[in-house]
This record gives structure tokens, C-alpha cells and sequence, in this order.
């Protein structure tokens, strides 16, 4: 995959006036107003005034890691145009080969698998490394729990912290053994083989652990239900159905009954409407801007922060609609307006949650700020995206309230530039780097090089439109 390589080592922190000589000399190729220093992995955001033009995003991540899995156990090749960049899916690709599955990578985002068939996986001789990615390691775990072998698989410091018990609770009652560090965290020890088919009723609103039973459901020896108290996004079915799996779907749930072979197809993926968030975002609130983003999934349960962004006063245009492989997608016109706030909880939560940190920070902005509740799974994401959030918005002079299940950020309010850190977590990198962009004063963002696990090239995307 096209990607920057970053060292997998942290970053030490130094003052951003004691920049390396390699970073002076990338300075010198950097527009002004916008410092990338890729030896420290900081990057420095100056105030803009606003931010318009035209743009295309990379491929949606979470479409992208279901299209790798399903056409690796589907019988023939699958084509995949736009398929994400997003370091994430880097590693399910290269989990995937490490089950034998072939995969050719063209163009950056143009993907080949060529499929193995539902039993044509092979052993791995080495431990699976999911990198980052929560996707990757849950929703294989599925796929895994299913074949007559062992596997173990695993990611890095900040995967190991994430609850896996979500997925081993079904998987086993599947019949799957599955070992874990303290019965919950990565590495896991997979022993599949044959599963019984289980009705599941999800405990947490989480589409990773649907799509987890899903997958195993598919080598389960009968018809295996999930039924979902909170709606989450259904890609995951969108993507059997365009394998030509039978998938029924209720409002309660949806069955699946396994020993249905998958055919390979060719798709294309839309843009990720998740990073489309951080120009959304940045568009609405910085006065005078006017954006367009093209080809952007539009899934029901993913647009919900449009939705939601509209009802509050955003001036967000959807147009052009099309479908394909069953997945929404079209283009967003968004112009700067006043914006009210209000809040978010309930169900809204898991269809806006990659997006919540970005809303947090639209907050400061709007008239009656944000009241976020109801939001406890931030805490298990990336990082404890609760904290990263409120840590950092209080260190550009923002007051916020902070709940054990949300936050309240009030409105109106100015931010001052400040040293952000962001944890590692891609999300909180880029929703600073929007929040960088309506302080006063430069925001350094420590550990910047994170955003690659969803979205390399990012800060060089936002510089090019933004203008000072
Ligand atoms: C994802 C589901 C969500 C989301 C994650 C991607 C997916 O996680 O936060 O970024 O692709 O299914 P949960 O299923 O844990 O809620």
C-alpha cells in the first residue's frame, strides 16, 4: 500500500523550536502556515481563515476491510477500485495473506484478491499482526473461529488494551477456543472448526461484533441469528448480499445460514465518510467556506452526523446520489453558517461515533454547545477518546465537563493554540488538527503520523485548502 513508513518507535517529545536538521530541510518544502516535522511526527497547524475547493476522499475503511475478508473466502478473484489506504486495511490485507490468501496491490487503491473459497484458508506459521485495528482483529476472529486450525493473532500496544470478551462470548458458544490475555485482550489464541449456529442478541451496540457472528455464522451448520438492540452500520450485510450471500434482514436483527459459498466480485468503494468529517466539520465552522466532497459512502449508519449537523443549522447539501454494491454514495456541498448545538445520545451514539471527537469540537463553535451521553464505548476505542477529548480541548482554554458516558463542551467559545496529544489515535489527531484551525496560535500535534491508520495524506489534503 502506498503509504508514508513511519518507525514504529514513539515519539520523543522536544520543543518544537529544537527541530532536526531533517526536518528544517522538510520545512523548506512545506507551504507556509502548515509545519510537518516527520522526524519529531509533530505537525504544527496555523489559524486559517477558511477552507474551500473541491475534493475526493480514499476509499471507506470499514466497507474496505469486508471486501478483503469476504473475497478471500469467496470462490474467484475480487476486484476492488478505491479500495482504502488507511493503514488499518493494510493490515487486514496483510493478514489475509497470511491465511494464503493472494492479494495484488495496483495503483495504491486498486486491490486483487484472489479468493481461496469458504475452506480454502491455510494455517499461519506466524502470529497475525492486526496493527491498530480493532476491524481487522474482530471481525477475522469471526472468519477464524470457523477453520480446522489454530491461529493466533494480535496487534500493537494500543490493540492489546481492547476488550476481545465481546467476541469470544459468541464465538465460543459457537463452539470456537479462543485464548486471551486475562480472558480479554490481544494476542487471542484461535482454535476453530466446526461452529453451531446461535442466536445472539448483541450486548453492546458494536457492528465489529455483529459482523463477527456473521462471518462465523457462514461455516455454523444451520442458521445463525444476531438481533440488534441499536441499529449500527450494515455493511457487513450490504457486502454478503453483494457476494451473493442469503442475508434476511428484520428490524430486529438479520439470519444467515451457513455453508453458502461467496462469489468474487468487482466493486468499487466510495469515499470514507468518517474523514470526510474533519473537512464537514472544518467547512461549517470557519466563516466563508465552501466545500465540495464527491463520492462519499452515504450508508444509513454512517450519515448520521449530516443528518444531525443539518437539524443543528449546518448548510450541508447532499446531491447526486447513487448506489452500488448496494452502498450509498454522493457528494456534500457544505457552506460556513451558525450552528446550534444540542445534543447527542441514545441510539445517535453508535451512528456517530467515529465522529464524535470532530463534534466535540464543532461544539466550541456553535450557540448552546454539546451535550454528549450515552457514549461510554469512546472509552475503548483507540484511546479513551473521552479523556483524549477533554485533556485537549482544556489545553486550548475550552471549558468542558466531563461524564463517565460523555462530555458537555459549551459553545461560544475562542480557543488558544496549544500541544495536543493525541495518543496515538488517529481520530483525535485530525479532529485537533480542525481545532487548530480556529485557535489563535499555532497547535502542535504530537504523534501526528498516527492518522495514517486511516487516512495517510491527510494533513497534506487539509493544507491544500485551507487558506490563511
Ligand atoms: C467499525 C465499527 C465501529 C467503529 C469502528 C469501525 C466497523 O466500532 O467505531 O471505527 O467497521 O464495523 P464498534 O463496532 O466497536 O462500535
Amino acid at each position: 500500500m502506498s503509504e508514508i513508513q513511519f518507525k514504529k518507535k514513539r515519539w520523543l517529545p522536544i520543543p518544537s523550536k529544537e527541530v532536526s536538521l531533517v526536518s528544517l530541510a522538510l520545512f523548506a518544502f512545506i507551504p507556509q502556515g502548515f509545519i510537518v516535522n516527520l522526524a519529531a511526527m509533530t505537525v504544527i497547524i496555523q489559524p486559517a481563515k477558511k477552507i474551500s475547493g473541491r475534493l475526493r476522499l480514499p476509499g471507506d475503511k470499514s466497507i474496505s476491510h469486508r471486501l478483503a475478508m469476504l473475497g478471500a473466502i469467496a470462490d474467484g478473484k475480487t476486484m476492488i477500485d478505491n479500495f482504502a489506504t488507511s493503514r488499518d486495511c493494510a493490515s487486514t490485507l496483510s493478514c489475509l495473506q497470511g491465511l494464503g490468501v493472494s492479494v495484488e496491490v495496483t495503483d495504491t487503491s486498486h486491490v486483487l484478491i484472489n479468493g481461496r473459497g469458504l475452506h480454502g484458508l491455510s494455517p499461519s506459521r506466524r502470529t497475525l499482526d492486526a496493527g491498530n485495528s480493532g476491524s481487522t482483529i474482530r471481525m477475522l476472529s469471526g472468519i477464524l473461529a470457523g477453520q480446522p486450525f489454530v491461529t493466533r493473532i494480535g496487534g500493537d500496544a494500543s490493540l492489546e488494551q481492547r476488550p476481545m470478551k465481546r467476541i469470544i462470548l459468541p464465538l465460543s458458544e459457537m463452539g470456537a477456543q479462543i485464548e486471551a490475555r486475562e480472558g480479554n485482550f490481544p494476542p487471542l489464541t484461535i482454535r476453530g472448526g466446526k461452529l453451531r449456529p446461535i442466536q445472539y442478541t448483541l450486548p453492546v451496540a458494536s457492528a465489529q461484533v455483529k459482523s463477527a457472528v456473521l462471518l462465523a455464522g457462514l461455516y455454523a451448520d444451520g442458521t445463525t441469528e444476531v438481533i440488534e438492540q441499536t441499529p449500527t452500520r450494515n455493511h457487513t450485510e450490504l457486502a454478503l448480499q453483494s457476494f451473493g450471500a442469503d442475508i434476511s434482514c428484520t428490524e430486529q436483527g438479520m439470519a444467515i445460514t451457513g455453508g453458502q459459498k461467496l462469489k468474487g466480485v468487482r466493486s468499487s468503494v466510495p469515499g470514507d465518510i468518517s474523514s470526510s468529517a474533519f473537512f464537514v466539520v472544518a467547512a461549517a465552522i470557519l466563516p466563508g467556506s465552501e466545500l465540495t466532497i464527491e463520492g462519499v459512502g452515504l450508508n444509513p449508519g454512517r450519515k448520521a452526523f449530516i443528518s444531525w449537523l443539518q437539524e443543528a443549522g449546518a448548510d450541508i447539501e447532499v446531491l447526486d446520489v447513487i448506489v452500488q454494491g448496494g452502498e450509498a454514495a454522493g457528494t456534500l456541498r457544505v457552506r460556513a453558517s451558525e450552528i446550534e448545538g444540542g445534543r447527542i445520545a441514545g441510539s445517535l451514539v453508535p451512528q456517530v461515533i467515529d465522529e464524535i471527537p470532530t463534534l466535540a469540537v464543532l461544539a466550541t463553535q456553535t450557540r448552546e454547545g454539546i451535550e454528549i451521553r450515552d457514549a461510554a464505548e469512546l472509552r475503548v476505542k483507540e484511546s479513551d477518546r473521552i479523556q483524549s477529548i477533554v485533556e485537549n480541548l482544556r489545553s486550548m482554554g475550552a471549558s468542558i465537563e466531563e461524564y463517565e458516558d460523555g462530555m458537555h463542551v459549551a459553545g461560544h467559545q475562542s480557543l488558544h493554540g496549544g500541544r495536543i496529544n493525541s495518543r496515538g489515535d488517529h481520530r483525535i489527531a485530525m479532529a485537533f488538527a480542525v481545532a487548530g484551525l480556529i485557535a489563535q496560535g499555532g497547535t502542535i500535534i504530537e504523534g501526528s503520523e498516527c492518522s495514517a491508520v486511516s487516512f495517510p495524506g491527510f494533513f497534506e489534503t487539509l493544507e491544500n485548502l485551507v487558506m490563511r
